[in-house]
């Protein structure tokens, strides 16, 4: 039997609540499957840096980097510590330190779901630069809150960084309909967007299998919502990823849909999965967070794992469990709890 072992951070609000649910099925695949996963839970959160001033233990990264993969459930407790804080105290770092630099994301619509946007069908993977561009971190503030305050962020982008990412976007081009888009907003900003559509050029000739399109961000976020079906895979910067997302997630039936998995190709290192959305205050803790984006990310784990049957028998579960909306939580029209649907979705296997 193989035995993976997976760090698994809940992190804060329904983060918790979708890990918790969501391994019920998770591990019920696994083990269906012959493979088992060794869990070991880490309480690194808001909570946690109210005690101890930190979000994660110094050593934080280096206790993750012998683990298979990582299972993380949503960081953030604005009330209590600024997210600038939080953020880069946990998630970021994780995703910087281990230079998982491809974060992928699907945007889908599962049987039975229709998106409040959707007018038709679509399967669209976007892939997010995660590790510089707008979040690099470069920049300060002088003159703090006077009339003359000036705050600056730098978005830094290298070529190897945007060099990787657009491969990375061409060769899943290449595994899925052939069509890549590629999306600057270099009719505004002169110099990274430039350079990224520079080398999206220079890379093309030898994806000739690949059609690809350069969007502007503003008029590619319009399509996503008016003609999803007109796209394939996206490759974007980490912002404009990041919002890309969001508007997939809604188009998809809502953020409690959107999986990802954040991955270092070459390997080497934990990948991490976490569903796409937040910590959710406003519904935290009264059981109608939606635990479906913390499977899928849970089913995208066990692909890259190498448990392919685990996987598509996991989504196929969630798939027919979709079709029956009693069963879903309210953010898609059902009755059920963040609990009942993770256990009927297990059941469904
Ligand atoms: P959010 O994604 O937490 O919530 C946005 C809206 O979507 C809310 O109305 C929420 O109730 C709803 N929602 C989100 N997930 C849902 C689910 N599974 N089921 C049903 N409804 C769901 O975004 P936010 O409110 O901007 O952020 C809240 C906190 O989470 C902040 O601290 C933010 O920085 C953090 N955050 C963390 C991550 C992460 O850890 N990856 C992602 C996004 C936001
Ligand atoms: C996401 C989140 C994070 C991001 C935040 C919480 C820093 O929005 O994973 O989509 O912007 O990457
Ligand atoms: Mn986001």
């Amino acid at each position: 039997m193989k035995d993976y072992k997976i760090a698994v951070i809940p992190g804060d609000g329904i983060g918790k609540e979708v890990i918790e649910a969501a391994l019920i099925p998770i591990r019920a695949a696994a083990s269906k499957h012959g493979a088992k996963l060794t869990e070991t839970s880490f309480d690194w959160s808001c909570e946690t840096y109210l005690k101890t001033g930190r979000m994660m233990p110094e050593n934080g990264i280096d206790t993750l980097r012998d683990f298979d993969s990582i299972l993380l459930g949503a960081v953030g407790w604005p009330k209590t510590v600024p997210d600038s804080v939080s953020l880069h105290g946990l998630l970021l770092p994780i995703r910087k330190q281990f230079d998982l630099y491809a974060n992928i994301r699907p945007h889908r619509l599962l049987p039975g779901i229709s998106g409040p946007l959707a007018k038709s069908d679509f399967d669209i993977l976007c892939i997010r630069e995660n590790t510089e561009g707008e979040y690099s971190g470069a920049g300060g503030r002088v003159h703090v809150g006077t009339p003359q305050e000036v705050a600056v962020e730098t978005s830094i982008f290298t070529r190897h960084s945007v060099e990787r990412i657009l491969r990375f976007g061409f060769e899943q081009a290449r595994l899925r309909r052939g069509k890549l888009a590629s999306t600057t907003k270099s009719n505004a900003q002169k110099y990274t967007m430039v350079m990224w559509d520079e080398i999206t050029e220079e890379l093309a000739p030898a994806y000739p299998d690949v059609e690809v399109t350069r969007y502007h961000i503003d008029a590619l976020s319009a399509r996503m919502i008016t003609h999803p079906e007109t796209l394939d895979v996206v490759v974007a910067s980490n912002l404009f990823g990041d919002i890309l997302t969001d508007i997939g997630a809604a188009i998809q039936g809502g953020l409690g849909f959107a999986a990802s998995a954040n991955i270092n190709p070459l390997g080497g290192v934990p990948s991490m999965f976490e569903p796409v959305h937040g910590s959710a205050p406003d519904i935290a803790g009264t059981g109608a967070a939606n635990p479906i984006a913390t499977v899928w990310s849970g089913a995208m784990m066990l692909d890259f794992l190498g448990e392919r049957e685990a996987s598509a028998d996991l989504l196929a579960a969630l798939s027919r469990i979709t079709r029956r909306t009693l069963l879903l939580t309210p953010d898609c029209g059902g009755t059920s709890n963040t609990f009942s649907l993770a256990r009927e979705i297990a059941n469904a296997l």
